[in-house]
């Protein structure tokens, strides 16, 4: 596969070849595999596989990039991708309360299990590896672990959480935060889409109950371990030379959004001194959010705008924008936040313009677990040929929202473009196959011992 491929991110078809074996048959003991025959490793084998089958599913022909958005026609296909998965091999399928999807090895009442996977929705226009990458990685590195023959002394399940990336309803990880108590049901229900669709009625109409959604501690209680596997969303381990990352710690990072109100009126009348236009204000504080986060060494982006009456030939009445903006500590955050809020209420009292600030969403620092992260590091560190770097990141994932709650941690998987959040996004093969193998390590030395 060729850098150039990086928006068409297909393998080989010499390297596709079916996992084969007999499915597992869902059982309430640990259940052991059917593969262990000596067969060769299956390493890669279903990933080639269930990636061609995704990558379809979504993508959209102009732009080539991604539309997977929370509970719309193309995410429930997505879901049943997942169920077909968990079908296929066996596995206990069940959908949650808030309409996360898992699939089971083992019984899950048995407690203590080790959970893996990601999510399968997309920002607007996003590559294919941010999320499916984690999903497509889990059942491959089960499929590995079952060629290998090893013996489960834990229940094993992949999950696909909902609505990770809130580009829908705006709040980023719906699903985790539900399960985990961090989003109430009130605040959930009163998430609305851009056409006012508000989230139950999307549930709803997607054949989900949202009657059922709610925090469930009895799930998480039955978790010993989440370990995510997420495409890397910089170039850390490029510049390193490293096919595989663990994650250190997620920056504090939030939403706000900024509402300035100022007068419509004719485009071509109205003499700009008698102009009451909100757009100037905002324009600054697009610039102040950018001077504010190099002061701070953080990152502010004002990435999503909406406009009314939004007409060529008027000026606006209303401007709303929202902010992201992450840093590496809370106090940094507090600084470029609080900076460019004063900055914009100083350029909307000059121009005579209403201005609010709402706080939409945030979530702190994540450190995660320790304990888990050096046993990532010991399991990963026995193969004496690799290096596998800790690494910081910027970006919000499931496993950060969970780690309230359970022990957590990440693999990051090199992608050399470093870009994310774009059809640019990208993972070689070989990387892809580095991380499988990376991951079902893992989940052997913590589900099979
Ligand atoms: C999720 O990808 C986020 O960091 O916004
Ligand atoms: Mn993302
Ligand atoms: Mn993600």
């Amino acid at each position: 596969m060729t850098q150039k491929d990086s928006a068409v991110p297909t393998l080989p078809h010499s390297q596709l070849r079916s996992s084969g074996g007999t499915p597992i048959a869902p059982r309430s003991d640990f259940p052991q595999p059917v593969r262990g025959d000596g067969a060769q490793p299956v390493v890669g084998d279903s990933f080639h596989e269930m990636w061609r089958e995704l990558l379809p599913i979504g993508r959209h022909p102009d732009s080539r990039g991604y539309r997977r958005f929370a509970w719309t026609g193309v995410d429930l296909e997505c879901r049943a991708w997942f169920k077909q998965q968990a079908e296929a091999r066996g596995l206990g399928y069940e959908v949650d309360r808030n309409g996360n999807q898992w699939a089971w090895l083992g019984d899950p009442a048995a407690g203590d299990a080790v959970v893996t996977g990601s999510h399968l929705d997309s920002v607007p226009d996003g590559g294919a590896f941010d999320g499916p990458l984690g999903v497509v990685s889990s059942f491959a590195a089960l499929d590995e672990l079952l060629g290998r023959g090893v013996h489960f002394t834990k229940p094993l399940a992949v999950v696909n959480f909902g609505d990770e990336e809130g580009a829908r309803f705006g709040l980023a990880c719906v699903g985790s935060r539900l399960t985990a108590g961090q989003l109430t049901v009130e605040g959930a229900q009163k998430l609305t889409d851009g056409d006012g669709v508000s989230l139950p009625r999307a549930m709803e109409a997607a054949g989900y109950d949202p009657e059922a959604i709610g925090a469930d501690p009895e799930r998480l209680g039955r978790i010993g371990a989440f370990v995510e596997l997420h495409v890397e969303q910089g170039r850390a381990l490029d510049l390193s030379g490293d096919r595989v990352g663990i994650a250190s710690a997620i920056w504090p990072h939030g939403r706000w959004r900024f509402d300035f109100r100022g007068e419509a009126n004719h485009a071509g009348t109205t003499r700009l001194v008698d102009r009451r236009d909100p757009m100037l204000s905002y324009a600054e504080t697009v610039l102040a959010a950018r001077h504010e986060a190099e002061l701070a060494g953080a990152v502010a982006t004002f990435g999503k705008i909406s406009v009314e009456p939004n007409g060529v030939n008027a000026i606006p009445s209303l401007v709303r924008g929202w902010l992201d903006s992450r840093a590496e500590d809370q106090a940094s955050l507090d600084r470029v936040v609080g900076g460019i809020e004063q900055a914009a209420r100083d350029y909307a009292a000059a121009h005579g313009i209403d201005l609010d600030v709402v706080r939409e969403s945030f979530t702190p620092v994540v450190e995660f677990d320790h304990a888990l992260r050096d046993e990532l590091a010991r399991i990963l560190g026995k193969h004496t040929d690799i290096t596998v770097p800790v690494l910081g990141t910027g970006a919000g994932h499931d496993a950060g929202i969970l780690s309230g709650t359970i022990p957590t941690a990440m693999l990051f998987v090199r992608n050399p473009t470093g870009v994310s959040h774009s059809p640019a996004e990208f993972a070689a093969e070989d990387d892809c196959v580095a991380g499988v193998t990376a991951l079902a390590d893992v989940l052997e030395g913590l589900a099979c011992t």
